[in-house]
C-alpha cells in the first residue's frame, strides 16, 4: 500500500497539494484512453498526433454535458458513473488510503461517480500566455487530479499557486459554499500575478489539493492531449459543516494533519 510520509504530510499542508507518482492501476487507465478514443470526432486518431491538435472545429463541438468539446477542452463525463472508473481513480485503494490518511478513516463519503476525464489539447503554434487561478465553487474537501497518459511540461498539467489555500480559506463566509467575501477577488488578483507551480507528470500520477487552492488548467503547449480523471473526496459530514464559518484552525475537518501536532 503507497503512504503519505510525515512529510508529504506536511507538505500538504503549507503548499495545499501534493503530487504522488506512480499510483493509478496501468490497465484502467489503458481502459479509460481507449474509452476516450472510442468517442472522438471522426479525423481525429489515436495513432495519428497530427490529428491531436486543437481547438475543435465548428462541427466538432458537443455541447451535451456528457461529452463536452469545445475549443481545446474536452469533458468527457460519460463513463464517470461506471464501476470501474470510479475504481481507476476513488476507490483506488492507494488514492482512498492517502485520501483517508488526511481526512480520517471512514470518513469518506463512497463515490457514485468521478467527474470524467477531462483533456486539453495541444494549442499549437500560439503564443504563450500567463494564466490566472481561481477556486472551485462547490463544497468538497480534497480534490485529486490523476493523469491517464503522460503530462510533460507545459503540457497542460493542473497548476497551483502553492499557501493560497490558507489565503482562500478565510476569504469565504462559510467553510465549504461558494459565498465568497469580497476579499476574494482582491486576493485573487494578487496571487495570480505570482507565478503557479504546473504538476506535470506521467501516466498513474496523482495531484491531491486543498479544496481553497487557487489553481488553473495549464495550457498545453505539447503535443500531447493532457488527459486527466477528476474527483473531488467529500466527508459525510459535509452538509452538516459545510455552512459553519472559516474556523480559526483550517485543519479542523483533517484529523490526519491535525495529528502532526501531538505525533
Ligand atoms: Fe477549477
Amino acid at each position: 500500500m503507497l503512504e503519505l510520509t510525515r512529510k508529504d504530510m506536511e507538505f500538504f499542508k503549507t503548499e495545499g497539494y501534493l503530487v504522488k507518482r506512480k499510483v493509478l492501476d496501468a490497465e484502467l487507465m489503458e481502459r479509460a484512453r481507449a474509452r476516450l478514443w472510442d468517442s472522438a470526432p471522426t479525423g481525429r486518431c489515436r495513432e495519428n498526433p497530427d490529428t491531436w491538435v486543437g481547438p475543435f472545429r465548428p462541427e466538432e463541438e458537443n455541447h451535451e454535458k456528457s461529452n463536452h468539446r469545445r475549443g481545446f477542452r474536452w469533458n468527457f463525463r460519460e463513463p464517470g458513473g461506471e464501476e470501474w472508473m470510479i475504481r481507476l481513480l476513488a476507490t483506488d485503494p492507494n488514492v482512498w488510503h492517502m485520501a483517508e490518511q488526511l481526512l480520517g478513516t471512514g470518513n469518506l463519503v463512497q463515490p457514485d461517480r468521478v467527474r470524467g476525464i477531462y483533456c486539453t489539447l495541444p494549442y499549437g503554434d500560439v503564443p504563450k500566455k500567463s494564466i490566472g487561478c481561481h477556486v472551485d465553487a462547490h463544497p468538497f474537501h480534497l480534490g485529486a487530479v490523476g493523469y491517464i497518459d503522460d503530462v510533460p511540461p507545459e503540457g497542460g498539467g493542473f497548476t497551483v499557486w502553492p499557501g493560497s489555500h490558507q489565503t482562500f480559506y478565510y476569504d469565504y463566509r462559510s467553510q465549504y459554499k461558494n459565498e465568497p467575501t469580497p476579499q476574494y477577488d482582491v486576493d485573487r488578483e494578487r496571487i495570480s500575478r505570482g507565478p503557479g507551480i504546473e504538476c506535470y507528470g506521467n501516466a498513474g500520477d496523482v495531484v491531491f489539493w486543498h479544496h481553497r487552492i487557487g489553481h488553473a488548467a495549464g495550457h498545453n503547449h505539447s503535443w500531447q492531449i493532457r488527459q486527466a480523471v477528476l474527483y473531488d473526496f467529500r466527508k459525510t459530514e459535509l452538509v452538516k459543516t459545510q455552512e459553519e464559518p472559516p474556523n480559526e484552525d483550517m485543519w479542523q475537518d483533517w484529523p490526519g494533519i491535525k495529528a502532526l501536532d501531538y505525533e
